[in-house]
């Protein structure tokens, strides 16, 4: 809970880099949470905004307009509009999405360099930096790769190392390479500014370790590590032609790093959506949250945080409650091996269930520590608690109000003491809400909540209503009374998790209310209130559909393989399997295209002991005059074959790329034939 009030709150929430859709990993860390918070924060009334927009620059989204053969801007274009409606559908509400390729976000973020450039802030120093001579280009983190110091990944990147998560610098790697002319670097000076993170660690120290004490484990003990390890300055400009341009005389060439004008991108935003933006920015008044994932933290807790001080004239975050990483299915989500959920996809798939999703990744957020989502667990929870519970409770008090009072809400007779303790466990629930919401404790927070449906359900297995109505019409008016009290209550605490059914649920109640405070008040829907049609809030997810996501899972990972050039591998044989197979050196003695056939070549093949007649398919990559004297390996036995009328005796190994071209596998000169390969 936070020491003090504030009047307002501003919420970001990370800005996505605009180079790729987003999958659940990404909602489950940052939006989700981000989302709930905010919609009740505005369910109480309070003055709030929500910030985001995509993260439109780095060196990713250069290599992908390469990659690609299109430019940054398309890209970014691209994947910004995908990105903004995915969130839109999935009833994220931000208010407002903005990006920074925008011209207010260029000077914002440039009037941000030149204050701390002006203040003396920065230190300017040339050092030797990897330069690609072949592109005439400076060689800025990723456009680097090598082999990693410390585990050996021959792919580590410039900046980072993604096999053991080691960050390094360029001239860490081992065998350097540029991975745009694909040549050895050379070691070249160059000039950039740097932020001196050093300078402000004792301040950083008491900001976070004694004045914020109350952040949350996994983000303080991160913040904590950093700064017991010492902060070194950071360079915030790079070499690059894709940036915010360094706003100086003399820095042609040069950007400012994605990671300095991408928080700043907060900022925009906000001057972009209301010309109020500083009451936002610089009062004190303010709580600043920023919602991010674990691998942001270091950015949003020292380095901002620093860049903001330095300016001086914008507040702090005062919390920033950044979640761990989602797995999917016991693997990491991984994009470069499409192992991942993709939000657009989902929504083809399951059509109107943005709020299962949204339930599944709140009530299994990563918050404390790493977590798993399956689809398992999806399906169960979906059909075990929003159908079983939830849906299944509201079903039965509406259903039973229009069987029994035509659908009009009975008035109360006289409540027992159970009803009445019934109602009051409502404010409880609310209160248990309010204290978990405020403390971004998000699981906790939509488990009391759904406690709230829970209690309705065993109200009605207890009352048994429908046993009573002949006897005793009076008790089923209050007992069905009490129970669209607790619909209605309902409607207002499960909107930030569940809005889209809350909504349908509200319509269907004709119940228009959403203010939060009024959660637990007592006759929320009035005796002689009309209500509307019952229809199911939630439907049963059956096990084929489940079935068939592990499949597309399992299934966009092997063809990802085949075109990254591996096909996956096959399953594991034994030794004696492979002995099995006798495998003999050989040289080809003479070849001539099978007639008619597009691909076939008939070969004779020298085996020392025999000569064999061996028919392959490989007339498209080889000529018939370059074989005779090429040596081969031959598995020689294979039982016979018959081909175009040529009986074939043995088959000869071939390479496949994956263009499909074929490449034979040949022994070394010296291998003798009929050699055995083993
Ligand atoms: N684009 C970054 C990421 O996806 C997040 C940027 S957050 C901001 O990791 F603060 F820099 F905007
Ligand atoms: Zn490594």
């Amino acid at each position: 809970m936070t020491k003090r009030s504030f009047k307002r709150t501003l919420v970001t929430s990370a800005l996505p880099y605009a180079n790729g859709p987003l999958h659940l990993g990404h909602l489950a860390g940052v939006y989700v949470p981000s989302d709930i918070y905010v919609r009740y924060l505005r369910q109480r009334g309070r003055d709030v905004i929500s910030i985001c927009g995509s993260d439109e620059h780095g060196v990713p989204i250069t290599l992908k307009a390469r990659h690609e053969g299109t430019t940054p801007q398309e890209v970014v274009d691209r994947y910004h509009a995908l990105n903004k409606k995915a969130f839109e559908d999935f009833g994220i509400t931000f208010d407002i999405y903005a990006r920074t390729t925008s011209p207010v976000h260029y000077e914002t973020a440039s009037e941000f360099f030149t204050t701390l450039y002006e203040k003396g802030v920065f230190v300017e120093k040339t050092s030797e930096q990897y330069y690609d001579e072949e592109a005439a280009a400076f060689l800025a983190d990723r456009y680097i790769t090598g082999t990693c110091p410390h585990c050996g990944n021959p792919c580590a990147y410039g900046d980072q190392c993604e096999q053991c998560g080691t960050s390094l610098s360029p001239t860490d790697l081992v065998n350097p390479v540029s991975t745009i002319s694909g040549s050895k670097p050379v070691l070249k000076e160059t000039r950039h500014w740097y932020l001196p993170l050093d300078r402000y660690e004792a301040w950083l120290k008491k900001w976070i370790l004694e004045d914020h004490r109350e952040w949350k484990s996994n983000v303080y003990g991160q913040c904590k590590s950093w700064l017991d390890q010492g902060l070194q300055p950071r360079a915030v400009s790079r070499d690059l032609d894709w940036g915010v341009p360094v706003p100086l005389e003399d820095a042609q060439g040069k950007v400012l790093y994605v990671w300095f004008d991408a928080p700043i991108g907060y900022i925009s935003a906000t001057r972009e959506l209301t010309p109020d933006w500083e009451k936002y920015w610089k009062d004190g008044d303010t709580r600043m949250i920023h919602f991010i994932g674990k691998d942001n933290i270091v950015f949003h807790c020292i380095i901002f945080p620093a860049m903001l001080k330095a300016e001086g004239s914008y507040i702090l975050p005062d919390n920033v409650p950044a979640n761990e990483f989602l797995n999917l299915e016991n693997d990491k989500i991984s994009t470069s091996r499409n192992w991942a959920v993709w939000l657009h996809e989902y929504l083809e798939d399951f059509p109107g269930k943005q709020d299962v999703l949204r339930y599944v990744l709140c009530a299994n957020a990563p918050e404390a520590k790493d977590n798993d989502f399956t689809w398992k667990d999806f399906q169960n929870r979906n059909n075990n608690e929003l159908v079983a519970i939830l849906g299944n409770f509201v079903n039965r008090a509406m259903v039973l109000t229009h069987k029994y009072f035509s659908g009009k809400v009975p008035a109360v007779t006289q409540l027992t003491p159970a009803d009445s303790e019934v109602l009051e466990q409502i404010g409880a629930i609310r209160e248990g809400v309010e204290q978990s919401l405020e403390n971004f404790r998000f699981r906790e927070a939509v488990k009391v909540a759904m406690d709230l449906a829970r209690l309705g359900n065993k109200y009605l297995a207890e009352t048994e209503p429908w046993k009573l109505i002949k006897q005793d019409p009076d008790r089923v008016a209050t007992i069905l009374n009490v129970a669209l009290q607790i619909s209605a209550s309902l409607t207002l605490l499960l909107d930030p998790f569940l809005p889209f059914s809350m909504k349908k649920l509200r319509e269907m109640l004709r119940f228009g209310e959403t203010s939060w405070e009024l959660t637990g008040k007592p006759d929320l829907l009035k005796a002689g209130h009309v209500i509307g049609a019952a229809s199911l809030l939630f439907e049963k997810i059956e096990d084929e559909q489940i079935t068939a996501q592990l499949d597309k899972l399992m299934q966009s990972r092997d063809n990802n393989k085949a075109t990254d050039g591996v096909a996956p591998l096959k399953e594991e044989i034994s030794f004696e399997d492979f002995t099995r197979m006798d495998l003999r050196a050989g040289t080809i003695l003479e070849a001539e295209k099978v007639p008619k056939t597009k691909k076939l070549i008939r070969m004779t093949v020298d085996l020392g002991m025999e000569q064999r007649t061996i028919v392959s398919g490989i007339a498209e990559f080889y000529d018939p005059g370059e074989l005779p004297g090429k040596k081969v390996t031959v598995l020689a036995n294979l039982a016979p074959r018959n081909i175009r009328g040529i009986e074939s005796k043995g088959m000869i190994l071939l390479a496949e790329n994956p263009d499909g071209s074929l490449h034979f596998i040949q022994p070394a000169a010296e291998a003798l034939n009929g050699s055995e390969i083993n």
